[in-house]
């Protein structure tokens, strides 16, 4: 299994080992006799493509040898119970129907045990709501928290496949199967948790492959592995968690899903990515807002494509620039960067990054940086000095190799998908 590259102040990731271990321990510590199996599922950074998700566009994330482990065990009547070594509170107990849009519950149980209320969803004929019964599970987790590496997916995902094993229902074997997985994990978090986020991070969690960046196209949920293998050049990603934390995030986010929505609807398309003509909206705009929101899915959208050809072309030296333009667009016209990203990925650059750029949904969270592996903890060192300067929390940093996706990890099946 892949793991991080030592980075001396570098946040890390477990073995497969000790993170079952670590779930297995939890799981014995809080309830009587051992689990059925213990399941993980990573966190992700994108490379490019950002807010495309809930656009109809690409992007293109890898997954992090950091993971979320659930280890889960099936009952017999209704009961739901979880345990967690680090969420508020570490334990809760109720029953499957309290897993339900507006069901009165902390939101990491609704990641943690939402999937099965979307899995129960199914269509009737799948059998999924008659099969599905009570479970009893602890989660624990190497995904950093509210870091923007996506440590929510991760805990749905491992759940979700927990229960697709010891429920029977067939979906973890196959990318047809995962996908409906991934579908039922971004409708908990929609709908039970509410957070109106796309699906890039589940696909990321459950359709990766070691070594490859996944091209995910949202339009039609189509996939494609692109080999990505910086090593190889001499190059590596390095992720700078900012541990900027900022108000208003989800509404923030809202309010940029609704703006997209509404031009798209006022296009007659469901989504910006099905534009037709993408320049002539644009100059019929006259909203500054809306036109520089469409500005950036319209320019990020063609980023992915330029990125991905360069990938493809081995051409890894010429990336630079397109994560720098992504930052730019990110900053300027959608405008969910902040001065903690900003500093970072400027900093990181003047440190000798080839380019560099926010990651994820932005406000806070972490930035991406293409460097030579040999400036890596020069620019580590550069960022948390720009940072001491201004009096911010200290930053935190991981080096990303493209690890696999989720799956079993304790022994029974190889934990990956095949
Ligand atoms: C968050 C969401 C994703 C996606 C990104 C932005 O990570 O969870 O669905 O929209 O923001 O690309």
């Amino acid at each position: 299994m892949t793991t991080s590259v030592p980075l001396t102040t570098g946040i890390p990731s477990w073995s497969g080992e000790e993170g079952v271990r670590r779930a297995h321990d939890l799981f014995l510590q809080a309830y009587a006799g051992p689990p059925d199996g213990v399941w993980a599922a990573p966190g992700r950074v994108n490379l490019i493509g950002e807010h495309l998700d809930y656009n109809g566009g690409p992007c293109l994330p890898i997954a992090l040898p950091h993971r979320t482990y659930v280890a889960l065990r099936r009952r017999a009547d209704r009961t739901v119970r979880l345990a967690s070594d680090d969420a508020d509170p570490t334990r809760w107990e109720g029953t499957l129907d309290d897993i339900r849009p507006g069901g009165d519950i902390p939101s990491w149980v609704g990641y943690a045990a939402g999937p099965a209320w979307a899995l129960a969803q199914q269509d009737a004929t799948l059998g999924f709501a008659a099969a599905l019964g009570g479970f009893d599970a602890a989660v624990v987790s190497c995904v950093p928290w509210g870091a923007g590496l996506s440590s929510s997916a991760a805990i749905e995902c491992a759940t979700a496949l927990a229960l697709d094993e010891t429920y029977g229902l067939g979906l973890g074997d196959d990318a047809t199967g995962r996908a409906t997985l991934a579908a039922a994990c971004v409708r908990a978090e929609n709908e039970v948790v509410g957070a109106p986020t796309g699906g890039m991070d589940q696909a990321a969690a459950l359709a990766t492959r070691e070594g490859h960046a996944l091209l995910l196209d949202t339009l039609d949920g189509s996939v494609e592995q692109v080999p990505f293998d910086l090593g190889r050049v001499g190059l590596a990603l390095l992720v700078i968690d900012t541990r900027a934390e900022h108000a208003l995030v989800d509404g923030q986010y809202a309010a940029r899903r609704a703006a997209c929505e509404a031009v798209a609807a006022r296009e007659g398309v469901p989504t910006l990515r099905e534009l037709a003509d993408p320049p002539a909206v644009l100059a019929r705009l006259t909203d500054p807002v809306e036109r520089r929101r469409v500005r950036h899915v319209v320019t990020e959208i063609d980023r992915v494509g330029e990125f991905v050809a360069l990938l493809r072309a081995d051409r890894y030296d010429a990336l630079g620039p397109v994560l720098d333009a992504s930052h730019a667009s990110l900053r300027d016209d959608y405008e969910v960067s902040c001065p903690e990203l900003d500093v970072a990925v400027e900093t990181a650059r003047a440190a000798g990054a080839l380019g560099a750029r926010m990651t994820g949904g932005g406000f806070g969270g972490s930035a991406i940086a293409l460097a030579p592996t040999g400036r890596v903890e020069a620019i580590a060192a550069a960022v948390t000095d720009a940072y001491a300067r201004r009096g911010w929390h200290a930053p935190r940093f991981l080096v990303a190799l493209a690890s696999a996706a989720g799956g079993r990890v304790d022994g029974r099946t190889d934990g990956a998908q095949r």
